[in-house]
């Protein structure tokens, strides 16, 4: 047999054990909105805080595992009343506001699969998203209504737009939502989801194609439960901070289910990277446990250790990162600066939980993403042969045993899409690492054309697709170049149509349509005009080739190439 697919939502070992911890049994109901919230004040904690949200203009809210309960039934009360069935898809387009979060787990209540996008995302990536998901009802608050507006029309299956924040009179089909006005529903009833049931969508970039929309379940909740509280070191008295927006999976996983699920306290701060900003968050939460990715740990580096040095961040205790290889010098740094190291760990949208990391008191060599976590076996394979490689310090693809209980189950409408990470019984994450005799992964890099910018990934397809938009813009490639804080931006090379010429201004102009229509993230930092673009002789582009000059590394086999 050559391909594995999932299994279904049966725990087993360490995961059976994790689900029997907080009250599940195979076969049984669980869902992730109630267990959250509801089940945490069944063991007594509705008084204590869930959530410490505060913005950039210091506006804050404090509430507790019961408010979260009630606002989470409202918000489920409301997102029935408007017709959305189980299975059905709501998107979550917000800021980090409150909403945002609660809306979350109303939406998994009442057994819809909950949509979260990047609110920084432009038209055009919304509308590939939301049609891809055929979404039947978006939220979002006013500053972003006009995105929605403008692709509406394009969108048949959104019967639904509700503003939180909305003002004067609805426009047609939408609704205003004030939660926090609305009358507290005490009792909602639940929707009996099972461990197989759709829980959350994720939409994310491959090489080629648009973004494949990665579905989870509400069985993964066992995962996410463990690795929060063996990883992360939950322990009832912290305040956790994860900085991910929940557009992205660590912002879900770890943002969302994994703390509340713990029953722990998590600060949310709505903002971007301000390093004063931070620190004071830091400082005046007391927050003790932080999870946080490479790229914003060198723009602290970046910013030097004094702003760290006159406050008293003495609260903090464990620091975990994802999304990017943590360098050797950020570790050592974080030691000087905070008393202790960042801990990297490792994971993707698809695998929905931690699957390699430094656990607490294991001895930690920088550089290094760890070794797997106890219950998924994870190993290196061969390139061509797709067999385990058993040598210390020889590169292959990670790989792991399917089997642990947050693997997406699908891609939503790309069913061979998914069928093609699974390989002699393993699943193929498509990165490149080693494995040293101690058992620690060292990554390597991508086995694809995906580009990481500042932990999170970019498809090089979705920005061609934009660029060809444009009327100048015959034919592009986009590559990853090195950067010293984002580790890789996007750049695009150019070739024109007849009778346009390489510009400033025309650069400037294809730079901000990137921004506006997919996404800062997306805005390639540098635009080479080129005359022609290396292919394959079946004419693909080669990006790799262009990659490769970039990275200033071998080019490889080229024997395909056309035009050398
Ligand atoms: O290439 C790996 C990189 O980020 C990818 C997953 O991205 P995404 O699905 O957006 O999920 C990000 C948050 C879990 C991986 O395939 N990546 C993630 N963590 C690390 C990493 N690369 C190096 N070191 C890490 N610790």
């Amino acid at each position: 047999m050559t391909t594995t697919a999932a299994q279904p939502g049966t725990w087993t070992g360490t995961w059976l054990e994790a689900a029997r911890e907080i009250g599940l049994e195979p076969g049984g109901p669980v869902n992730i909105g109630w267990h959250c919230s509801d089940r945490i004040c069944r063991m007594g904690l509705g008084a204590k805080r869930a959530l410490l949200w505060e913005d950039a203009e210091g506006r804050s809210r404090t509430l507790t595992f019961d408010d979260l309960r009630l606002l989470t039934n409202t918000f489920a009360a409301f997102v029935r009343g408007l017709g959305v069935g189980p299975g059905e898809r709501v998107c979550l387009f917000l800021d980090r506001v409150p909403e945002l979060y609660i809306g979350f787990l109303g939406i998994l209540k009442t057994g819809a699969v909950a949509q979260p996008l990047f609110s920084a995302f432009g038209e055009d990536s919304l509308h590939v998203r939301l049609q891809d998901a055929e979404t039947a009802a978006i939220v979002t608050q006013r500053k972003h209504l006009g995105k929605v507006r403008r692709i509406r029309e394009k969108l048949p299956h959104l019967r639904r737009i509700v503003v939180v924040d909305g003002a004067g009179a609805p426009g047609p089909g939408e609704v205003h939502l004030d939660l926090f006005g609305a009358a507290p529903v005490q009792e909602f009833a639940v929707h009996p989801t099972t461990a197989d049931s759709p829980s959350v969508l994720h939409y994310t970039s491959g090489t080629t194609g648009q973004p494949k929309g990665a579905q989870h379940v509400h069985g993964s909740l066992p995962a996410q439960y463990l690795t929060s509280k063996r990883v992360l070191d939950l322990r009832p008295e912290d305040v956790y901070w994860c900085n991910a927006d929940p557009g992205w999976v660590t912002g879900t996983s770890y943002g969302i289910i994994g703390p509340w699920v713990n029953g722990a306290t998590q600060a949310v701060l709505d903002s971007g990277f301000n390093t004063d900003r931070w620190y004071d968050f830091v400082a005046k939460h007391r927050i003790t446990v932080w999870y946080s990715a490479p790229t914003a740990i060198r723009l602290l580096m970046r910013e030097g250790g004094e702003a760290a040095r006159r406050r008293d961040l003495s609260c903090l205790r464990h620091l975990c990162s994802v999304g990017e290889p943590l360098n050797a010098e950020a570790v050592v740094w974080s030691e000087r600066i905070f008393g202790r190291p960042f801990l990297d760990t490792y994971w993707q949208t698809e695998t929905g939980c931690i699957v390699i990391t430094n656990l607490p008191g294991m001895k930690v060599k920088p550089g290094s993403m760890g070794k797997a976590f106890p219950g998924i076996e994870a190993t290196v394979l061969d390139m061509n042969s797709l067999r385990p490689l058993d040598r210390p310090g020889a590169v292959g693809l990670i790989a792991l045993r399917p089997g642990w209980p947050s693997l997406i189950r699908t891609y939503r409408n790309k069913p061979d899409a998914y069928a093609s990470k699974f390989r002699n019984g393993w699943y193929l994450t498509g990165d490149r690492s080693s494995i040293d005799e101690d058992g620690y992964f060292w990554f390597v890099g991508r086995d694809d054309d995906v580009i990481n910018t500042g932990g999170h990934l970019v498809g090089p397809f979705e920005i061609e697709s934009a660029l060809l938009e444009h009327p100048a813009v015959a034919e592009s490639a986009a590559v990853s170049k090195p950067d010293p804080v984002n580790m890789e931006v996007v750049k695009v090379f150019v070739t024109l149509k007849p009778g346009y010429e390489p510009s400033d201004d025309l650069e400037l102009e294809i730079m901000n349509r990137i921004r506006r229509k997919l996404s800062p993230l997306a805005m390639p930092q540098e635009i080479q005009f080129v005359d022609s673009l290396p292919k394959t002789r079946s004419g693909k582009i080669m990006r790799r080739v262009l990659r490769a000059k970039e990275w200033n590394e071998p080019v490889g086999d080229l024997s395909s190439l056309m035009n050398d």
